[in-house]
């Protein structure tokens, strides 16, 4: 099959096998885009069907004459399989087919290692990204080929390859102990918000479903989004004042993929280890994908394999302004379930259309913590002690030396803060003096 694009990119041959076994099989669509993702330039799709891999090329002799001619006739520097191959596989057929091959995971370690922003991004993939090749270290590459990039071939690749396994050892050990670090970092940086109450919202979902979007149109910043699988490695966390709650962290994370294969999600489990420590989950959802049932599901899968399946989730379905008018209401909504809890909202995030029922739907779900706390308030403070009276807040009140109200509240946060507002009180300043008993 050809495909009628310029010729950018590296020129690929992509090989996808239907396997028997149902749960190998890889969606041959996704791998296009992840490719073009990766700045290839596919020429031929090569597919077929096997009952299982063989051990020593993994297709067949047959279809590998067909995939080498497919790669003389278009010139390809870059032959990539839609699977997983072991080392020597990737060895045997690069010897046959005297051509770079690329399994997916390679693949996708590649457009990770593009996307990465953050030191902590950078790091992680570059240990996956070493992790990977130790067991690949053999390969007959060249430097010069090496020097020149191209997919797979981008970052510690260039200089790591070519030196020995004791090296690559050190290498690995000295990436892990620096990534302990900053995720010592961040943990305080998460304790820190914790001790202050303010909640975190982490933005989950399948990879291009307008996360970054989103999460740019409810923060105004610049968060880097492109329409590009994988535009989001790195969490990024800002802050948003949320009407008739307060402060909320939001956090931007990866997007998932199908067939996220196993060890990468190992390897990136610290930067979605954000959504496992949320106080809620916005699982935004391209409502305008066909495949928009099937993505959700993964997700969810994920969640679960990361161990966030336990968060309550709010579905976020974006890019409501590309459904037409017959199939649903374009107009942006809330769902509630039939305790009136708001379940999905439907919104267009760059259209910036439904974000004020976002944010309606974020101070309901969040407000309905309960708020256990201590807090001393001065002499001066009357008017926000009697409200605080009035609503019923109040369990326990002493008094100290200097006659400062020492009171022990209890609240729905959303009635706190709607009593904060009412009061002109600062949430965060208030949350800041408060001694949480939970
Ligand atoms: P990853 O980082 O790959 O996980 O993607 P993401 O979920 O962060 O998606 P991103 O925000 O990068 O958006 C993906 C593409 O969808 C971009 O081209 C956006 O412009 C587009 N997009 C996002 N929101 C909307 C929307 O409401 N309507 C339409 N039509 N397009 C949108």
């Amino acid at each position: 099959m050809l495909f009628e694009r310029p010729k950018t990119g590296e020129r690929a041959v992509l090989v996808h096998m239907d396997l028997a076994h149902e749960s190998e099989r890889e969606d041959p669509q996704e791998f296009e885009e992840l490719v073009r993702s990766a700045g290839g330039e596919p020429v031929a799709f090569i597919s077929g069907q096997r009952s299982s891999p063989s051990p020593r090329l993994f297709v067949g002799t047959g279809k590998l004459e067909e995939i080498r001619s497919q790669v003389r006739h278009y010139d390809a520097e870059l032959v990539l399989f839609n699977h997983a191959l072991s080392p020597s596989q990737e060895r045997n057929i690069e010897k046959e087919l005297q051509c770079r091959v690329l399994d997916r995971t390679g693949l996708i370690l590649d457009i990770f290692a593009q996307r990465a922003r953050t030191h902590e991004g950078k790091l992680q993939v570059e240990l996956a990204q070493l992790q990977h090749m130790s067991t690949r270290l053999i390969r007959g590459w060249t430097h010069l080929e090496r020097q020149k990039g191209g997919i797979g071939l981008r970052g510690p690749g260039e200089t790591q390859l070519e030196s020995d396994r004791r090296l690559l050892r050190a290498r690995i050990k000295s990436i892990t102990k620096r990534l302990e670090k900053v995720r010592k970092q961040r943990e305080q940086g998460r304790r820190a918000r914790n001790r202050a109450e303010i909640p975190t919202v982490s933005l989950v979902g399948y990879t291009n479903a307008g996360k970054s979007t989103l999460f740019n149109s409810l923060t105004a910043s610049d968060v880097y989004a492109a329409d590009q699988l994988f535009a989001t490695l790195d969490p990024t966390l800002r802050r948003i004042s949320v009407p008739d709650l307060g402060p909320v962290v939001l956090a931007d994370t990866v997007g998932f993929i199908r067939h996220l294969p196993h060890k990468l999600v190992e390897a990136f489990r610290a930067t979605l280890e954000e959504a496992t420590q949320a106080d809620l989950l916005l699982h935004v959802i391209d409502c305008a994908d066909e495949e928009r049932a099937e993505n959700i599901l993964q997700v969810e899968a994920v969640l679960k394999e990361i161990g966030a399946d336990k968060i309550p989730v709010l579905e976020v379905y974006n890019k409501i302004d590309l459904l037409s008018a017959e199939t649903l209401s374009i107009e942006p909504r809330l769902d509630c379930d039939q305790d009136g809890l708001i379940k999905a909202v439907w919104v267009s995030a760059s259209q910036k259309k439904g974000l004020h029922q976002l944010l309606t739907a974020l101070a309901e779900r969040l407000g309905r913590d309960i708020l256990h706390a201590s807090v001393t308030l001065s002499p001066d403070r009357g008017k926000l002690r009697a409200a605080l009276y009035k609503q019923n807040a109040v369990v326990n009140e002493s008094y100290t030396d200097q006659g400062a109200s020492e009171l022990e509240i209890r609240i729905p946060k959303q009635d706190l803060y709607r009593l904060l507002s009412a009061e002109e009180v600062d949430a965060e300043q208030f949350l800041a003096n408060c001694r949480m008993f939970n």
